[in-house]
């Protein structure tokens, strides 16, 4: 939806490879500018229609000398645009305009310290407030080993002479470290001067100025046409139901698959915000499918063929459902910008867990176009567009659910008495962390079955049940996470509800495994 920001101060990032593209937007939207990220091949006249503030370059993996790395031309940088080069973009930067760039024997990963103390860094517009010794993170084989005729060298390293650089007159600034990550004491600063001081942007990119343009696309794009949602409940897409509603009322129909593996009253919660006596206009259809997932996934134990049959059955009952609409105009969806810049990388990674709701799109429903109104927003942004659109906050703040629920949080075959434990348990674990005032918000905590059995004793008779495993980890981006620290006492009182109030439990564990080597879901 990238023409509905048309007109707006932004930023363009121009992306070479780099893994941390992702992470200069975000720190690009800390400063309030909107930003996008294009691929390098982008060409200089499509970037000039978008009239970006200013440009950055990210790194990348390769050698400004390699055949086909990914280049630019040089007119990006005559353009009249500021630039900023980091890593990869700041040699090529060099390179292009006629600096000199050369390998070095080995490369140079982590922590490193500039030198910014000279004249020149004290009056830059990057460094000057920046102390003269500060802890950067470097990643690089090559490096700038002079800089293009115009530029002064604004900070050195031991081991690189051109550690940052600049052509003030041309607004051309590089940077041979990683200002965007963590390890880079200033990097936020940085940042901030070249978008805000070296670019002018004004820093009033808000989230209510994105509902209302949002809409305003949204009806023209739509028209009178039709629209069809999946809704999971989840954030993205209860976020997307909001908008769509908002900008099309009645032409959108939601359709809700309850595939029976959701949390305790989670179906109920979804209907009672989205369905007739909900505040939204809308078309809102709840399939209660559980008994045809209960029967498709009866005896699987494979972690991967649950997740596929799943998959599959949720993309054919929302198919069906689809079919009864008839034809749409456009199929909705809530895709968010982690989704896109992870989707286009094609990394060719090893497949850790198939999660459905990617790439799962339906082939046989018939619509002329997608549309997805919150691609370009990162996580938080759209949880404060549901709050602007009144949404729950309770459901705003939702905890991620994966898209297979509980089916991957009930180790080995699912039955509906599993079903039941698990959220059962789930629903006291959560309850009993709200009561104690422990911090959710970090992290990810829930209930799942273990597929272990084992003897207890329960007033006088011997007991054959279920352990429940207790899983709480603190991690930013899912990626990596630490088991969460719950004191003892609450876990107690949660050992105690369970085994006390859910029938066939009579041992809790808790799950201390981080991740790696553990993955946050059981399965
Ligand atoms: P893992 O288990 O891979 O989970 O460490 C990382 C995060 O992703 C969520 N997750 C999923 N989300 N569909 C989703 O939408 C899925 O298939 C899926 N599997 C895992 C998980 O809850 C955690 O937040």
């Amino acid at each position: 939806m990238a023409e509905n920001m048309a007109g707006r101060e932004r930023i363009v990032i121009l992306d070479f490879g780099g893994q941390y593209k992702q992470l200069i937007a975000r720190r690009v939207r800390e400063c309030s500018v909107y930003c996008e990220i294009l691929p390098y091949t982008t060409s200089p006249e499509e970037i000039k229609k978008l009239d970006p503030k200013g440009i950055i370059l990210t790194g990348g993996p390769n050698s400004v000398y390699e055949d086909g790395s990914p280049s630019c031309g040089r007119e990006l940088f005559d353009m009249g645009i500021p630039v900023l080069g980091i890593c990869y973009g700041s040699q090529l930067m060099a390179y292009r305009l006629g600096g000199r760039v050369e390998t070095a024997p080995v490369s140079e990963y982590g922590h490193a310290d500039i030198d910014a103390g000279t004249p020149e860094a004290r009056s830059s517009a990057l460094f000057h407030d920046i102390p003269e010794r500060s802890a950067v993170w470097m990643s690089h084989t090559d490096y700038i080993a002079q800089a293009p005729e115009g530029f002064a060298v604004t900070a050195r390293t031991d081991r690189c002479p051109v550690a940052a650089m600049e052509d003030e007159t041309r607004k051309l600034y590089a940077v041979q470290f990683h200002p965007e990550v963590e390890h880079t004491e200033y990097g936020r600063q940085m940042l901030r001067h070249f978008v805000i001081d070296v670019c002018g942007c004004s820093g009033d990119w808000k989230m209510s100025s994105f509902a209302e343009e949002a809409v305003r696309t949204i009806r023209e794009k739509v028209g009178d046409g039709k629209v069809l949602l999946g809704l999971s409940g989840g954030v993205d897409s209860s976020v997307a139901a909001a908008l769509l509603s908002r900008a099309v009322g009645r032409q959108l129909t939601c359709v809700f698959v309850d595939h029976g593996l959701l949390r305790k009253n989670e179906g109920d919660e979804v209907e009672a915000v989205f369905g007739p006596a909900g505040p939204f206009d809308l078309n809102f259809v709840r399939v209660n499918a559980k008994e045809r997932f209960y029967l498709k996934l009866a005896g699987i134990t494979d972690p991967e063929m649950k997740r596929r049959i799943i998959g599959a059955e949720f993309i054919e009952v929302f198919e069906e459902e689809a079919k009864k609409i008839g034809r749409v105009d456009f199929l909705a969806q809530g895709t968010i910008y982690p989704d896109v810049v992870e989707s286009g990388t094609g990394s060719g990674g090893a497949v850790i867990k198939s999660h459905h709701n990617v790439g799962g799109l339906p082939e046989r429903v018939d619509f002329r176009e997608i549309i997805e109104p919150l691609r370009q927003l990162f996580k938080d942004e759209v949880r404060q567009t549901g709050l602007e659109l009144g949404l729950p906050e309770k459901l705003v703040y939702r905890q991620p659910f994966p898209g297979p629920g509980l089916g991957v949080r009930i180790v080995g075959d699912i039955t509906a008495d599993k079903v039941r434990i698990v959220q059962d348990a789930d629903a006291i674990f959560r309850e009993e962390l709200e009561k104690g005032g422990i911090d959710t918000g970090n992290g990810q905590y829930f209930a799942a079955l273990t597929n272990v059995r084992s003897v207890g004793v329960m007033g006088d008779g011997r007991t054959y049940d279920y352990a429940v495993a207790l899983r709480g980890v603190v991690t930013s981006d899912f990626m990596t996470a630490e088991a969460a620290q719950i004191p003892w006492d609450v876990l107690q009182t949660c050992m105690r509800r369970i085994i006390g109030e859910v029938k066939g439990v009579n041992r809790v564990f808790y799950d201390l495994t981080s991740k790696p080597p553990g993955t946050i879901e059981l399965e």
